[in-house]
């Protein structure tokens, strides 16, 4: 199967044996903006694995949610995480949950590196804004105390990231910079 990610550039990404770059952390620690302006700066393949499997989907991640349920969101995460393995040379942003899928990581580490962008839940709620909204996990009644619930839960395995960037302690472009210094450095 040749994967077809809608954020291919032609060629970048055809190499296997060059490892991702795949960022990890809470909704809202900036996987997406980070993600996006590292490989834009590094004329790499950026794969918003959300949006891929909204596209394939043809549906929102909230419809899917609400219609199919969660078990068949993370079935087609893994699905997706397979096909990783099959080229090579990308930023990675998954969502948030992805580590929590078991063996998620496993299958594409190694070659892929993984680094946390580590935020608090309560900067992570207010730097999503209304945009929570769209994430079914979090347009509940108390978000915080669900991100407070998720980080928990997932922190162990947020934490088995090679590499981890604070996101509370510099500004955006400082997260980006450091960001592609460690990707520039896996090639
Ligand atoms: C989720 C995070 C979301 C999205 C889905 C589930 C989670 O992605 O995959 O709503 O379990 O944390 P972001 O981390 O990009 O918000």
């Amino acid at each position: 199967m040749t994967p077809t990610f809608r954020t291919s550039r032609p060629g970048s990404a055809a190499d296997p044996s060059l490892p991702h770059l795949i960022l990890i952390g809470l909704p809202g620690c900036g996987k997406t903006t980070v993600g996006q302006a590292v490989a834009d700066k590094l004329g790499r393949t950026f794969l918003d694995m959300d949006l891929e499997i909204e596209r394939r989907e043809g549906r929102s991640i909230s419809q899917i949610f609400g219609e199919k349920g969660e078990p068949y969101f993370r079935k087609k995460e893994r699905e997706l995480t397979e096909e990783l393995k099959l080229v090579g040379n990308m930023i990675v942003s998954p969502g948030g949950g992805w580590v929590t899928s078991d063996g998620a990581i496993d299958l594409v580490r190694p070659p892929s590196k993984l680094v946390y962008l580590k935020v608090r839940p309560a900067t992570a709620l207010k730097r999503l804004g209304p945009m929570r909204m769209m994430r079914p996990l979090l347009s509940r009644p108390n978000p915080e105390a669900e991100l407070e619930r998720l980080m928990k839960e997932r922190k162990a395995r947020y934490e088995s990231a090679d590499h981890v960037v604070d996101t509370e302690l510099y500004g955006l472009q400082r997260v980006i910079d450091d960001v592609v210094t460690l990707a520039s450095a896996l090639r």
